[in-house]
Parts: structure tokens; sequence; C-alpha cells
């Protein structure tokens, strides 16, 4: 097979693993293949949203009276480009994709002892999604939950 050809093979590959279900739970295991096939613009557009209910969690747990500064590139989840190839669902994908966006202008509506609910709310929405696009993250997300009193 000539380089060129194993050489795609293999980039297709890379792009798959951030998806599959295999992919580490650790997000820093990922940061090999990025250096070969650079992140789509979804892909770090999750990231973005990964850290940012990361940030809210946090928050929550040291009782911290803001949240982090909202997430304006959010907006672009819709119209973002995924990694190539990759099956987006012309009707589940916006579906689930204005749900999250809701769920984030939920939280920032309410009041602050709503909160917790209110979070665990948008890691479902997340959740929701990736039950059919993208199973790989799912591990990961299912840890993002808080405890509600
Ligand atoms: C509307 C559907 C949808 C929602 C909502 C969604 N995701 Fe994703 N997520 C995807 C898709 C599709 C990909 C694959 C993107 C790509 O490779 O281009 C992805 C990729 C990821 C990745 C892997 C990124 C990488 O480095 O390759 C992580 C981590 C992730 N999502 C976490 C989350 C978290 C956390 C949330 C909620 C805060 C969330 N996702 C909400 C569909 C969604």
């Amino acid at each position: 097979m000539p380089i060129t050809a194993r050489l795609s093979i293999l980039l297709v590959l890379i792009g798959l693993l951030a998806c599959s279900a295999q992919q580490a739970d650790d997000p820093r295991m990922i940061v090999g293949p990025q250096e070969v096939a650079p992140p789509s613009e979804l892909a770090l557009l999750m990231r973005h949203m990964a850290a940012h209910a990361d940030s809210v969690k946090i928050g929550l747990a040291r009782g911290e009276k803001e949240l982090p500064p909202f997430p304006t590139e959010i907006e672009k989840l819709l119209t973002a480009t995924p990694t190539m190839d990759m099956h987006i669902d012309p009707i589940t994908f916006p579906t689930f994709g204005k749900d999250y966006q809701a769920k984030v202008a939920a939280l920032y509506a309410a009041a602050r002892k709503d909160r917790p609910q209110a979070y665990n709310a948008l890691v479902q929405s997340c959740a929701n999604c990736h039950g059919t696009h993208c199973p790989g993250p799912l591990m990961r997300i299912k840890k993002m939950y808080v405890k509600v009193q």
C-alpha cells in the first residue's frame, strides 16, 4: 500500500478515536493524536463546553456566588464543522443542540439554590446527545453530575 494511502487511513482512525467507545476517560490521553490531525471546530467547541461545565461544578462545590462567564461560543453549536466523515443526524443533532443551549440559559436564569438541579439538567443534555452521537465521552459525562440534597 502506498504511504499516502496508509497515512490517510491512519488519519481517519485517529479522527474516530475521540468518539469511539474506547476513548480514554482522561481528556489528556488524546493529546497525542491532536498533533497529527487537528481537532475539528466542533471538537474544540466540545472541549470548551466540557471545561465550562467542569468549572460550574467546581464553583457549586465551593459555594461560589457567581457562575463562570456565560459561554457565548455555544451559539456556534449547530453550525460548527464536525470531524470529517462524522455522521451528524440532521434531525436529532439540532434538537439536542438547542436543548443544551436552553439548559445553559436556564442555569444562568436559575436562582442560586436551584443551580445544582439546573446544572444536572445541563449534564443530562450532554448525555442525551452523546447517546446518539459520539458515545466515547459518555463515561466522562456520567461523572459530571452533582449530588442534590
Ligand atoms: C447536540 C449534540 C451534542 C451535545 C449537546 C454535546 N455534545 Fe459533545 N460531542 C458531540 C459530537 C457530534 C462530538 C464529536 C465532534 C467532532 O469530532 O467533530 C462531540 C465531542 C465531544 C467530546 C470529544 C472532543 C474531542 O476532543 O474530540 C467531548 C469531551 C464532549 N463532546 C463532551 C461534551 C460535554 C461535556 C457536553 C455538555 C456540556 C457535550 N459534549 C454536549 C455532540 C454533542
